[in-house]
This record gives C-alpha cells, sequence and structure tokens, in this order.
C-alpha cells in the first residue's frame, strides 16, 4: 500500500489532502500539534495514523520519525501567516515568527522524514501563489515563502540524481481559518476539497510546480511582467483606498 505523510494535517488544506490520499487507497500519516484536533479530523481511521509533533521542534520531529516507515510522498504543507502591521515599527520577532514556523519547520522535517521517502516517491513542498509578485504588510510570510521556493527548485536538482522528484506547491486564496481572518478581498478564493484535488493531482502525475487556480496564476505572472514601479503604485492605490 502507498504511503503519505502530510504535516498541518489538522486543518485547512492538509486535512482535506489526509481525505484525498485515504479516498485513493493510501496509508496516511497525518501530522499535526494538537492531538484533541487530529482525533476530531479523523476519529480512528485504520488507514490514518496520527503523529502528534511541533514543526518547529526538531527533537520531537525525530522522535516521531521513528514510528514512520517508508514514504511515497512526503507533503511539508503546515505553516501560519502573520501580518506586519506597523512598517514603521518593524517587528522581527514577529518575521522570526513566521520564518521559523513556515521555512525553518520544512529544513527540520526534511532532516527527519527525508530519508524514508522511497526511490521514485515525491517531496511536496507547500509556498504560496504570493511569491509571484509581493504583496503589502506580507514581508514575513513572502519571505518564508520565497525562501521555500529556493529550498524546493534546489531540492529537486540535488534529489533528482536519488530518483526522488519534488512539487513546488503555490495555492492561491484557500477558504480556510488561515484566511477567513483576513480582512481584504481575496479573488477567486477555492474551496480546501478543490486544493487537495489540485495538489493531489499535481503530486501523482509529478509536476515539478502546482499552481492553482488558474485564473488567479495566469493575472498574478500578468502583473509580475510590469515594471515593479507599475504594480507598487497599483497596489498601494488598491490598500490604501
Ligand atoms: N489558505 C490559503 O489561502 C493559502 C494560500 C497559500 C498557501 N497556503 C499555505 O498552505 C498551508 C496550509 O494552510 P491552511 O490555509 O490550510 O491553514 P490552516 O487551516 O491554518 O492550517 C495550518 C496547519 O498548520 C499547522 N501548524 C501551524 N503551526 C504549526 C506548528 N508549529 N507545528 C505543527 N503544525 C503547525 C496547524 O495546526 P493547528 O491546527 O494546531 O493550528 C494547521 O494544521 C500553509 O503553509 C499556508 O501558508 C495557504
Amino acid at each position: 500500500m502507498k504511503s503519505v505523510l502530510i504535516t498541518g494535517a489538522s486543518s485547512g488544506i492538509g486535512k482535506s489532502l489526509v481525505k484525498r490520499y485515504v479516498a485513493d487507497g493510501y496509508q496516511v500519516y497525518a501530522a499535526g500539534r494538537n492531538s484533541h484536533k487530529l482525533v476530531q479530523a479523523f476519529g480512528d481511521h485504520p488507514r490514518i495514523t496520527q503523529l502528534v509533533f511541533d514543526v518547529t521542534q526538531l527533537d520531537q520531529i525525530k522522535t516521531i520519525a521513528e514510528q514512520v516507515t517508508e514514504l511515497d510522498h512526503l507533503i511539508l504543507n503546515a505553516g501560519d501567516c502573520e501580518y506586519m502591521d506597523d512598517i514603521l515599527h518593524f517587528d522581527s520577532q514577529l518575521f522570526a515568527r513566521v520564518i521559523n514556523v513556515n521555512l525553518l519547520s520544512v529544513a527540520y522535517c526534511l532532516e527527519g522524514f527525508l530519508a524514508k521517502v522511497l526511490p521514485f516517491g515525491r517531496v511536496g513542498i507547500v509556498s504560496s501563489s504570493a511569491t509571484i509578485v509581493p504583496f503589502p504588510k506580507a514581508q514575513a510570510y513572502g519571505a518564508s515563502k520565497a525562501g521555500l521556493d529556493y529550498l524546493a527548485r534546489s531540492l529537486s536538482i540535488d534529489l533528482a540524481q536519488h530518483n526522488i522528484g519534488v512539487s513546488l506547491i503555490q495555492p492561491g486564496f484557500v477558504q480556510t481559518p488561515l484566511t477567513d481572518k483576513n480582512d481584504f478581498a481575496m479573488p477567486g478564493r477555492i474551496s480546501p476539497q478543490q486544493a487537495a484535488n489540485s495538489i493531489f493531482n499535481g503530486m501523482v502525475a509529478g509536476k515539478h510546480l502546482i499552481r492553482f487556480p488558474f485564473l488567479l496564476i495566469l493575472s498574478l505572472q500578468v502583473l509580475a511582467l510590469l515594471p515593479f514601479s507599475w504594480w507598487r503604485a497599483y497596489i498601494s492605490r488598491k490598500t490604501n483606498k
């Protein structure tokens, strides 16, 4: 039976991904930091093994990794978002928190779990479409996700000789607790089930880059072609309305 480990499985995209993989017959390691939330989400399904650890704690990851055998897919999805509301009082603690939970955590999980991924297996790294163009107040979130973009692409080069693939995953807006707290327009926001389908299909097809939804990604790519000063003027005007 094929197997997958998914971090951030207690909520949002990760929770829907667990259900999508289970529906396809996989043995799923569903990882979260809150055992109560995992039990609420999945009960005691025979093909779901719940793993409880904090992705920012390498010692916890290493201990848990002993319970994990071989993996066909490893999806590093856990993350958080905090915005920099008062830019003139740049909050380096906030910056460090976001880099820790979104970027360093992926390094810790790679140290713990990469050796478990089988030849012809695949690692999925959940970044964001926010890295296509810079957004206001997103200095910490954007920097953490841009770091993941580089990490995923560089990893892909070195893992190719081991026949392990890497998918860089850049979702647009998805309706989850992470975006429910946003007070700005989120064009093209999709359900976590739609996001999970796109990620699952892309992982199974061995895609290097999994981006969705199509229209939002296309618009961001066009905007990224503009001179930066045009984009800055446009997004500043929209934000300060
Ligand atoms: N939603 C979007 O529009 C969107 C767009 C682009 C990218 N993404 C990315 O997609 C990923 C999933 O986000 P989501 O929207 O599904 O958000 P979510 O519903 O808030 O889920 C985030 C998951 O990460 C877990 N997590 C956070 N910090 C953790 C830690 N220190 N240790 C272990 N687990 C931790 C959370 O656990 P708890 O349940 O215990 O909090 C939760 O399971 C994130 O990397 C996010 O940046 C989301």
